[in-house]
């Protein structure tokens, strides 16, 4: 998501950012072969022993298609020979008994029946003769969508969001909530419109369709109930953090939020993590204080402490809980503690939300699970390893907000193969038992993984929080993370795996001036600079993309090797253009990206607004090497700090420079969208795209900034909709070959 009250920073650790780590050293003997690379740009070789680009995936050796140049256009814009179809889109009814959307919010039904808003992550479940899930494709399928859901809820009402008893007030006014009561429909149709969306699709003549009125179509919104499971020896310490008056024994809680990025488990379920959850809770006046030990734990989250004060306006909170103090639905956003007895409050309703929630998308009476060994943080996405018969899994995970951390949960049980298919028992053996690491970069280009484990004695010790259990560390994972000196990062969001040889790719979208100055950077998040138009300060405006690979190929491995693929930059950026970008692979503020299994592309998606006055939001391919392919780089940074020029160099490790031969652009979307979401039919030839928020910088319903899709022909005319296309050849080739 782009939208900038929301790029939060709430990591006041003392944790490294900078020299600490440099001053470290950079030799060790095993990464000799990396470090024998030069100087700056004119001295990166490839270097002897080191794999090149020449071991590209087996079945794309090339892109089969133009780079695009840059687009403002209000359409979905694609390589010639490509052409894009709407699936579905916000509003639309999952029962056809439904009249078609309006697109003018007028709709007075509680959106519980109807596509979600912000699409975001998305995968594609088969379905064989049976009913049952089947990797193989049969033409017939669930596709799944994570509704993002952040922010602009304005588009499905008559005239906008409506707070203090004024309607048309747009999201940046939203401090204004506590002054008034929100109503009901509204609120209703916010809480549903968020969470994940299911539905039958089909291959017919016409390409794929959505089947309305599918008995397998379904939603997940924010007030599903789902079950709290993790480790079993902690459970009990699990469950007493998220009592609540609606569960006194904290073993259900309600709805998902704000589902970005997603994973799909080597046994056919999804996981749809929980981002920017925080910023609907508030509090109203009369409760007791919070607790000093639970204030240090809150606002690790950026979660209130305190009731606003009279006239003071919060950044916190869509207002859901202003509808009703007494009716669950609502009291439930308000974290107050009334009393000594957290079953008679929400006070712990936050501690249920921040999880990898787990569903069984072809079973829609199975209850989702909220997998809480994963930990609890701004979850991105969960991208599994490469399943090995007979060893452990490993997840990968991102924490987006400024300064947070990457981490990793790997199993304690094994793969077995024979679990494809297991749904929601099989996510019991696999995603509740096991040890959650974060990492730490060090600037010798190596990394460690730093289990999150009481008995760590920079765990046990911590002064700024004391853990009284393992069970702690579960929910508050920020403050383990800070204890054990994981690396703060540019912003960590989706991660990838490569199919052929199982690295880890993680985009790191961007960062702000505030962190990243050139006094303050590090091997891993080593640019300080101004965007080269001023458009969007400095820091990291562009972000990169980090990839690493585990000591041994071993998902349970302690350590791993680093380097970064690519640096997102504006082709004029001088020396922050490091990856030798040209006006037609620029590109800036990755966040979605994926490897299809069929080409081995990695597909790089953006939510950019720094470059966003060239071109909108856009999908690029990118054919990798693997890490040590580039060698070591110089960066040259250069910032003005209140009013004062500051340079600086960092040493970094640095792939392979692509070139457009091995990075272009695919797909560039409609004003004000980001492009998120990837996934194909097995072979390739049907790419599926999420298109979230065109026209987000609408200034009202009616001054909107984009219509689409409803300029192109689907729905009705008018608002913009988030919506989910298909991209097919029309020679009916493999896309991207
Ligand atoms: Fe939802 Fe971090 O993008
Ligand atoms: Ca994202
Ligand atoms: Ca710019």
């Amino acid at each position: 998501m782009s939208h900038p009250d929301h790029e939060t920073q709430s990591n006041t650790s003392a944790n490294p950012h900078f020299e600490d780590i440099l001053a470290r050293g950079l030799a060790s003997p095993g990464r000799r072969m990396i470090l024998r690379g030069g100087v700056g740009m004119a001295g990166l070789a490839l270097l002897p022993g080191c794999a090149s680009l020449a071991t590209a995936p087996a079945s794309v050796q090339a892109l089969g298609f133009p780079s695009l140049e840059k687009s403002l256009l209000d359409d979905v814009v694609l390589p010639p020979g490509y052409r894009y179809t709407v699936l579905h889109a916000t509003g639309d009814a999952l029962d056809p008994q439904m009249p078609a959307y309006s697109n003018t919010g007028a709709e007075t039904d509680d959106w519980s029946k109807r596509i979600g808003d912000h699409h975001d992550a998305l995968d594609i479940f088969f379905i064989d003769a049976r009913g049952r899930y089947t990797e193989t494709d049969t033409g017939r399928a669930v596709l799944v969508v994570n509704h993002e859901s952040s922010a602009d809820a304005h588009f499905m009402h008559p005239a906008g969001q409506t707070s203090n008893g004024v309607s048309g007030k747009k999201f940046t006014q939203f401090g204004d909530w506590d002054l008034g009561v929100r109503p009901e429909l509204e609120v209703l149709k916010e809480i549903n419109h968020h969470g994940v969306s299911v539905v039958e699709i089909e291959r017919g003549p016409q390409g794929w369709r959505m089947k309305a009125g599918s008995a397998l179509n379904h939603r997940v919104t924010a007030q599903t109930p789902a079950r709290i499971d993790g480790p079993r020896a902690h459970l009990s310490d699990i469950r007493s953090q998220m009592v609540t008056r609606w569960d006194p024994t904290g073993a259900r809680a309600r709805g998902t939020l704000n589902n970005c990025g997603h994973g799909k488990t080597p046994w056919g379920t999804y996981l749809a993590c929980e981002e920017n959850w925080a910023f609907y809770f508030q509090m109203t006046p009369g409760g007791e204080a919070v607790p000093a030990r639970e204030a240090v734990a809150r606002r690790r989250y950026g979660l209130p402490v305190a009731a606003p004060a009279a006239g003071q306006t919060r950044g916190n909170s869509q207002g859901w809980h202003t509808v009703s103090a007494t009716d669950d639905r609502f009291a439930r956003w308000n974290l107050a503690p009334v009393g000594t007895q957290a079953d008679r409050d929400f006070r712990n309703e936050a501690q249920t939300f921040g999880y990898n929630v787990e569903m069984d998308p072809l079973n829609p009476s199975a209850t989702p699970v909220k997998r809480v060994a994963m930990g609890r943080m701004a979850h991105e996405s969960a991208m599994c390893s490469l399943p090995k018969a007979g060893q452990p899994l490993a997840f990968y995970m991102g924490c987006d907000a400024r300064n947070e951390y990457i981490y990793k949960f790997v199993s304690t049980a094994v793969w077995d193969p024979k679990d494809i298919g297991g749904g929601i028992a099989a996510g019991d053996k696999y995603l509740n038992e096991g040890t959650l690491y974060a990492a730490k970069f060090d600037a010798d280009g190596r990394g460690q993984w730093i289990a999150l484990d009481i008995k760590n004695p920079q765990i046990a010790n911590y002064a700024a929080f004391k853990f009284a259990n393992q069970g702690e560390i579960y929910v508050h994972t920020r403050l383990a993370a800070d204890a054990v000196g994981a690396t703060k990062m540019d912003r960590p969001e989706w991660a990838a795996v490569n199919p052929k040889n199982g690295e880890v790719y993680i985009t790191l979208t961007n960062n702000s001036a505030a962190n990243r100055t050139p006094g303050r950077v590090d091997a891993a998040n080593p640019r300080a600079y101004m965007d080269v138009d001023g458009k969007r300060g400095a820091g990291n405006p562009n972000g990169h993309i980090i990839r690493l690979r585990e000591s041994g190929d071993q998902a349970t491995a302690a350590s791993f090797r680093w380097d970064i693929f690519l640096f997102g930059a504006e082709e004029d950026a001088g020396d922050a253009n490091l990856s030798g970008l040209t006006a037609r692979n620029s590109f800036s503020s990755p966040d979605g990206l994926w490897f299809s299994p069929t080409t081995g592309i990695c597909w790089i998606q953006t939510d950019d607004g720094a470059m966003t006055d060239e071109t909108h939001c856009m999908m690029l391919a990118a054919l990798p090497g693997q890490v040590g392919d580039g060698g070591k780089v110089t960066v040259k940074n250069r910032m003005v700090v209140n009013g004062v020029e500051q340079t600086g160099t960092q040493e970094t490790f640095i792939g392979a420079t692509l070139g457009e031969a091995h990075l272009r652009r695919f797909l560039i979307g409609p004003k004000g969208s980001e492009i998120t979401g990837v996934t194909e039919s097995p072979g390739g030839r049907a790419l599926f795209v999420n298109i979230q928020h065109p026209g987000e910088d609408s200034k009202s319903v009616t001054a909107v900034d984009s219509q689409w899709p409803g300029n192109k022909g689907y729905g009705r005319p008018g608002r913009p909709r988030s919506a989910t296309i298909v991209i097919t050849r029309t020679d009916g080739g493999v896309i991207g070959a």
